[in-house]
């Protein structure tokens, strides 16, 4: 059947979010904080948990708890269940395989594992690991700590004035001994989105593998780890409104087999003898040790709340909460944005003239309002724009455009105090 033509013509809009509701499923969110209603505005830092969540975490512990893989009582069975269950269902949700999925601590550990595996077995004298200048200290740090053992190098590729990647730059810095591409999908200091897809694109074309940071792409976009292409992904559970303890480093396959184990203990071993071990199957070579049970379970709680979502208008929100605090942010007098690429996901960083952002912080704080002030982990973006520090105020699904009223009417009054 043929549409009405103003159907045709109108153009289609995202549902609205209903953040009111949504606001109800934190019970953090509403407390008050020296007096006024708390303004959480530092989820990039960490988020926070919706109801559904912490209950799973509370239900597994009182109901469920016993160590998983090795017990043959319906407690442990139940439990392992659980476990194998949270990794099915993050597989499902990234668009990868349960054998995909490794569970670690976090972004930083899924990182440090390529690092150790990955990249002690390949990475060499003289090769080189791109990265770009606005990573965070956990996508430079481990990949230094190898090139040190190894004697090879970092090359980093620059952001231009807005804090948008230099694609002609990353195209022209890889070369033939560039070993791997590891890039942020989104910059926690700036806020940039990068063109995660051309980048593979790019580092394929030349046999380059490639290592995403997910931390801060996770809470804001849907991820399909097939359609970016990537060979790594690693995000953390407490960035997307899951637990902390608790992340993933999703990896294909094919790259994950060939890779070494990285811990040894219990849980990655076929059989064990003085002489030799077998390791066992993926990605369980991978997972040394007692898991982080209930994280995991907590995790898969996650994705269920996740995936019942209405990303559309999600996205619609958060795009306009981003919007909405640009202008009212420009709007102060001697305030600078750092980090405005046209395409940005949930971050305004700023300094204002003649006051340090720790002063910034704490004297929001005193209004209730909950921002970040310092360098984030991320030093060297911030060397690249001439500041030793920025205020942070980072958006979430559940931020309302009146809390970025409050940030900016507590600006106005730092403004006062400092004058
Ligand atoms: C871009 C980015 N990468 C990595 C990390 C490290 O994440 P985690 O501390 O959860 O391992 C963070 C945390 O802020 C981040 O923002």
């Amino acid at each position: 059947m043929n549409a009405p033509s103003s159907a045709v013509t109108a153009a289609p809009r995202a549902p609205a979010l209903d953040v009111a509701r949504l606001r109800a499923e934190f019970p953090i969110l509403s407390q008050v904080v020296h007096g006024k209603p708390l303004a959480y505005l530092d989820s990039a830092a960490t988020s926070q948990k919706p109801r559904a969540v912490i209950d799973a975490v509370t239900r597994y512990y009182e109901h469920d708890n016993a160590n998983v893989h090795r017990g043959v009582y319906q407690l442990a069975e139940r439990s392992t269940a659980l476990f194998d269950g949270a990794r099915a269902k993050v597989a499902r949700f990234i668009g990868a395989e349960p054998r995909e999925v490794v569970l670690v601590r976090g972004t930083t550990e899924g990182i440090n594992l390529v690092a150790q595996t990955y990249g002690r077995a390949n990475v060499g004298p003289d090769d080189e690991i791109l990265l770009t200048e606005m990573e965070h200290h956990s996508n430079i740090v481990p990949w230094q700590m190898l090139a040190g053992e190894k004697g090879a190098r970092l090359v980093v590729v620059p952001v231009d004035d807005r804090g948008a990647l230099r694609m002609d730059e990353l195209e022209r810095r890889i070369g033939p001994r560039t070993k791997l591409v590891a890039v942020t999908h989104v910059s926690n200091a700036l806020g940039t989105v990068n063109p995660v897809k051309r980048i593979v694109a790019v580092a394929h074309a030349r046999g380059v593998p490639v290592l995403v940071d997910g931390a801060q792409a996770t809470p804001h976009l849907r991820v399909d780890v097939r359609d970016l292409g990537c060979d790594f992904y690693a995000f953390s559970g407490h960035k997307i409104f899951g637990p902390t303890g608790i992340g993933v480093l999703y990896g294909k396959a094919a790259r994950l087999e060939q890779m070494p184990p990285w811990q040894g203990g219990g849980d990655m071993i076929l059989s064990v003898t003085f002489e030799r071990t077998l390791y066992n199957s993926l990605p369980y070579k991978f997972e040394a040790g007692t898991p982080d049970m209930a994280g995991a379970v907590g995790l898969g709680a996650t994705v269920d709340w996740l995936e019942r979502l209405d990303w559309a208008a999600v996205h619609a929100h958060e795009q306009d909460l981003l919007e909405y605090g640009t202008r009212r942010l420009q709007e102060i007098p001697g305030l600078r944005l750092v980090g405005t690429a046209p395409e940005k996901a949930g971050v305004l960083s700023f300094v204002l003239d003649g006051v340090h952002p720790h002063d910034v912080g704490t004297i929001l704080d005193r209004e209730g309002i909950a921002v970040r002030a310092g360098h984030h982990c991320a030093q060297p973006v911030m060397k690249r724009f001439g500041v030793p520090a920025t205020v942070r105020a980072s958006l979430a699904l559940y931020n309302t455009r009146g809390e970025i009223d409050a940030l900016v009417a507590g600006l106005h009054r730092v403004r006062e105090m400092f004058r």
